[in-house]
């Protein structure tokens, strides 16, 4: 395994973390895998050398379940979490970190995120924008759960330029990531120019949907998987048009793996972690045989030249969308759906 310092903090973390959203949410996800498979997926990963794990409140069952695999081993483990919900005030925080707390059968947290900022899309469930206080009450919530020991780290999720540079200087130096969705089919956060802010702040990005999920494995396609669950189905990459050409990128990908003797989600999560301002892919797991490839794709030989030619093709995907363009098509308004005549499935 390959490790990063996150942020200036001093703490190592695998290049490679795992995501948990599949060992507790059938709603979105589908048919959750038995929690044998879930200890044998963490123990497996410690061994490997993962040491980050990242969770939510939202997860449904998720919070629950990592509290039960990794009793035991809670010195192995550096936990991500997020608070849900809108109000970002003292007692709102401490009492929804209680409940995580309890959940995850732990008296801290070493990373606690802000999973979504308000934003406010007319015609969507997004209804208010954040307002001056609410950075405030952030960071003075945050700060004092971390005098008083109960996280070690601060950061956000979702949060995009407009966000961030409302936080104070101070702040900004207190938070240590922002938790996006980045990959080889995703590259908004370059694009609107959120990375470049980070790495001004020394702050790191934690990928989500890094295998834009599973989509970059190559699994999918015209004679793949069909698309079933109903997450998928919620992201634009899975709808047509977009779905044509995201394929295309993931020829690419199969090329390339070709040429280097590794396979194709093991490409797209070595690319993604390569990246300046990556400080670990979570790679959503609910299959060892998932798990034991994705740990594998810190050593495969990506060389910078594969890299570039990869970028290009990312990046030049991207801008075939709309700018400023959400993944997720409940958090676009609906002309921006309809321009790119995407007929979402309900
Ligand atoms: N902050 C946020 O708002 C946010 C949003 C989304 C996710 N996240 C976090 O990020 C994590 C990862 O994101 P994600 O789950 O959306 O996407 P992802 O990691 O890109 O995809 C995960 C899915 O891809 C499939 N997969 C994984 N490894 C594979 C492999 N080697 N070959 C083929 N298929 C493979 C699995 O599908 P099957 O299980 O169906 O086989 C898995 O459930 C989550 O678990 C969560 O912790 C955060």
């Amino acid at each position: 395994m390959q490790y990063k310092e996150l942020a200036n903090t001093g703490l190592k973390v695998s290049k490679v973390a795992i995501g948990t959203w599949q060992f507790g949410h059938a709603s979105v996800w589908g048919e959750l895998s038995k929690m044998e498979e879930y200890q044998r997926i963490v123990d497996e990963a410690i061994a490997a050398g993962v040491n980050l794990f990242d969770t939510a409140k939202a997860y449904d069952m998720s919070e629950k379940v990592v509290g039960e695999v990794i009793k035991g081993k809670r010195d192995k483990v550096i936990l991500a979490t997020k608070l849900s919900g809108a109000k970002f005030d003292y007692d709102t925080v401490r009492s929804e970190l209680e409940g995580s707390l309890k959940r995850l059968q732990t008296d801290y947290v070493d990373l606690y995120q802000i999973h979504w900022p308000k934003i406010n899309i007319p015609g969507t469930w997004h209804q208010a924008d954040m307002e001056k206080q609410d950075y405030e009450d952030i960071f003075t919530s945050f700060s004092k759960l971390k005098e008083e020991g109960l996280i070690r780290f601060a950061g956000v999720s979702n949060f995009r330029l407009d966000n961030l540079k409302e936080f104070s200087d101070e702040a900004l130096d207190f938070l240590v990531t922002d938790q996006v969705p980045y990959s080889l089919l995703w590259r908004f956060y370059d694009l609107e120019g959120v990375s470049e802010f980070c790495k001004r702040k020394n702050m790191g990005f934690l990928a989500y949907s890094p295998l834009a999920q599973g989509l970059l494995s190559g699994r999918f396609g015209k004679d793949g998987e069909e698309v079933k669950a109903m997450i998928r189905q919620a992201n634009i990459l899975f709808n047509e048009p977009v779905y044509s050409r995201a394929l295309q990128i993931v020829e690419l990908v199969k090329e390339v793996a070709k040429e280097i003797g590794a396979t194709p989600a093991q490409v797209a999560l070595k690319w993604t972690m390569e990246r300046d301002v990556m400080v670990s892919v979570l790679a959503g797991v609910r299959k060892v045989k998932h798990l034991r490839e994705n740990v594998a794709a810190a050593d495969i030989p990506l060389t910078k030249e594969h890299q570039e030619r990869l970028n290009k093709a990312s990046l030049d995907f991207q801008k075939t969308l709309l700018p400023g363009l959400q993944l997720w098509i409940g958090d676009n308004r609906k002309e921006d759906i309809e321009k790119l005549d995407i007929k979402a499935k309900k």
